[in-house]
């Protein structure tokens, strides 16, 4: 395992941060009905979480040596809240398998602090699988409640 293969692999990590920061923030803008008082605040959060990330990253990208990307991936899009949590819940999932991949880099690198680094990115990344999954499931049953008070 060389630096610029692990290198090339957090440029993976910055883009999708930058994704994040992006698509989280139009999240945040277009969520509409009684959930923008919940969500909106939530969205804009996460943007914020991915902007800390990529600061983290591109710093770290740039004291190995490299040049942190400015590139990101295409943005989900949706005015639809369920499916705004649901391509949440998939964007940190898609995080914890980089940043999985990146550690195991880290290691073959044998370079222990870089482990340590992500390590910490990566505890943060799994809370937000577990956060966003909890919140779909409450979501769920409160839109389940709803339907059923309407028609019953
Ligand atoms: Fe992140």
């Amino acid at each position: 395992m060389d630096k610029s293969t692990v290198i090339e692999k957090l440029n993976e990590a910055i883009r999708h941060e930058w994704t994040g920061v992006a698509q989280y923030a139009q999240a945040g803008f277009v969520v509409g009905g009684l959930w923008r008082e919940v969500y909106s605040t939530m969205f804009i959060g996460s943007a914020d979480e991915s902007f800390v990330h990529a600061k983290l990253v591109g710093d770290k990208i740039s004291a190995m040596g490299g040049i942190p990307s400015v590139e990101r991936n295409q943005i989900q899009q949706s005015t639809c809240v369920k499916e705004l949590l649901d391509m949440g819940l998939a964007f940190e999932s898609k995080a914890v398998e980089i940043y999985t991949e990146a550690i195991g880099m880290a290691e073959e690198l044998g370079d222990r602090a870089l482990v340590v680094f992500l390590e910490d990115i990566l505890k943060e990344e799994q809370d937000g699988v577990d956060h966003l999954t909890q919140i779909i499931r409450e979501h769920d049953q409160a839109e389940g409640n709803q339907a059923a008070s309407a028609t019953g």
